[in-house]
């Protein structure tokens, strides 16, 4: 009789394992490709990271999409691997080979005073709010203060400075959920302050995403930076840091023109205490630092207070550890050699990883195209010698998630999430409006009957 294909699993429907999915079909290999996400929707953080107003960045969804279509792969949505899910043994039990591809979904903290206050806020979960992430939907973050301090010099700070500042008719024409836009039509922010530990001849933003900063209609951009920029800097021999430096130049020079918000770049700044009242967010107090004559950034014991009713930090992320896989707790990583998961030196067989959970929480979409690559080239080389499963026939999956209680959500079940947020998009005139809540994104993907 003949042998049905070696079974690969890819746990997490992000950028790095669809393109992992994208590689091993693309391979030609015969193998039988399933990806599992714990979420109802796939894409990962182009989903529920990506920013609402960059629409044309997520249109890279068309390409991501390709494996499910025609279904070469399976999608198998609302599986959630390891803790509180199915057990990572029993997906060993079903598959010759597991990518895991889960991503980094952790904030990092300051461990600073005041960080566990109401209205102190990691980017992971205050992004993951305006994008309608399931797990957010209840954070409600509190709007009702003039100033927020976001803390980071990464694309991130700028993702979340720029939501803040726009307008709610700009946002309308996002996919944000309802209530968020609700949230966002109440905002009571004026000044949005970017709290920036080196100096502007350092960041390392990406000048596309800095230059929107400045082409807001509804905000000004400020630059604080102790009139270092006025005195002249020394050009950086990155490009992106000298273009970076050309826009705060000009920018530092100009007058604000008065619009309804601000956006303050406020350099050399470290926070070193989040202030409360009652539990809740006041203010943050800011060091001031220096550049000394190494070209090393230190602190100056100088103190400033800064008046906000919101903290995001947006410093990066960590990821969870897979239960039953080593774990790097000072990278936030799965240890590994090109891919292949390494125990004390040594590969697990049948286990790998791709996209953040491998390299840590850095680099663009495109940037997991070739590390899942990499991936997939170490599995297959590694293919023929992996020992079958017990449990290879697709039946007897099914019927272990079922004893977990799982109902897996099949990939026509999501196009008809996708289409229902398309429709909800058409009535408030932007592309698509997200469904949030889990069990709504259930009811849809199913139809509501069938649940
Ligand atoms: C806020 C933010 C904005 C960004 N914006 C841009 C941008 O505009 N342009 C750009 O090029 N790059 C952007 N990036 C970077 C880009 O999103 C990442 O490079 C990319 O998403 C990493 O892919 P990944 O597959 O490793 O992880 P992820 O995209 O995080 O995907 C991981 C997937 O695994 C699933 N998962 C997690 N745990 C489990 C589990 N236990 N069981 C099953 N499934 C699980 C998750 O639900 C998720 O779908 C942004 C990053 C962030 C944080
Ligand atoms: N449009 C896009 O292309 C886009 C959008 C969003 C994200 N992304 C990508 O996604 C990845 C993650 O982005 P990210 O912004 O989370 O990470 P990031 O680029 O690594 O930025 C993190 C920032 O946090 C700062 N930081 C870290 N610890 C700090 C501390 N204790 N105090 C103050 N500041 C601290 C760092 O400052 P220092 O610089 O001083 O170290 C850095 O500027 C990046 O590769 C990014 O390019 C891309």
């Amino acid at each position: 009789m003949e042998q049905p294909p070696p079974r690969v699993a890819v746990i997490g429907a992000g950028p790095s394992g669809l393109y992992a999915a994208a590689a091993l079909l693309a391979s030609g290999a015969p193998v039988s490709v399933e990806v599992l996400d714990r979420l109802p929707a796939p894409y990962g953080l182009v989903r529920y990271g990506v920013a609402p107003d960059h629409v044309k960045m997520k249109s890279v969804i068309r390409v991501l999409q390709q494996p499910f279509d025609p279904a070469q792969v399976e999608f198998l949505g609302g599986v959630r691997v390891g803790e509180g899910g199915v057990p990572l043994d029993v997906l060993r039990e079903h598959f010759h080979a597991i990518v895991h591809a889960t991503g980094s979904s952790v904030d990092r903290s300051l461990g600073i005073p005041g960080e566990d206050l109401a209205g102190s806020l990691g980017s992971g979960a205050f992004v993951s709010w305006y994008c309608g992430h399931p797990d957010h939907v209840e954070l409600r973050p509190s709007l009702d203060h003039p100033g927020v301090a976001v803390v980071g010099a990464g694309n991130v700070a700028l993702d979340v400075a720029r939501v803040l500042a726009r307008s709610a008719d700009e946002m309308a024409a996002t996919d944000v959920p309802e209530p968020v836009l609700d949230a966002l039509r109440g905002s009571a922010v004026r000044d949005v302050h970017v709290l920036i530990r080196r100096g502007p001849q350092h960041v390392r933003f990406t000048p596309a995403e800095l230059r929107q900063i400045g082409e807001l209609a509804g905000a000004d951009v400020v630059v604080h930076d102790d009139g270092l920029l006025a005195d002249g800097v020394a050009e950086p021999d990155d490009k992106r840091q000298r273009q970076n430096l050309q826009l705060l130049t000009g920018w530092a020079a100009a007058q604000p023109s008065g619009k309804p918000r601000r956006v303050h770049l406020r350099f050399l700044r470290s926070p070193v205490r989040i202030l409360g009242d009652g539990g809740r967010v006041t203010g943050v107090v800011v060091e001031r630092n220096r550049i000394d004559a190494d070209g090393r950034v230190v602190g100056t014991g100088v103190e400033e207070m800064l008046d906000a009713g919101l903290v995001v930090r947006a410093i990066g992320y960590s990821a969870e550890p897979v239960p039953g896989l080593p774990f790097d707790e000072r990278t936030g990583t799965v240890p590994n050699d090109h891919g292949r998961v390494v125990r004390d030196g040594v590969p697990v067989p049948g286990a790998y990883v791709t996209g953040w959970i491998k390299r840590g929480p850095t680099g663009v979409i495109g940037t997991n195209k070739g590390d899942a690559a990499e991936t997939v080239a170490s599995l297959l080389a590694d293919l023929p010698d992996l020992p079958a499963p017990p449990h290879p026939e697709p039946e007897a999956l099914r019927e272990a998630l079922a004893e977990h209680g799982v109902r897996p959500v099949a990939w026509s079940s999501w196009l008809r999430l996708d289409a229902e947020e398309v429709r909800r998009g058409g009535l408030r005139g932007a592309e698509r409006v997200k469904v949030a809540e889990l069990a709504e994104m259930l009811d849809v993907a199913h139809g509501a009957a069938a649940r």
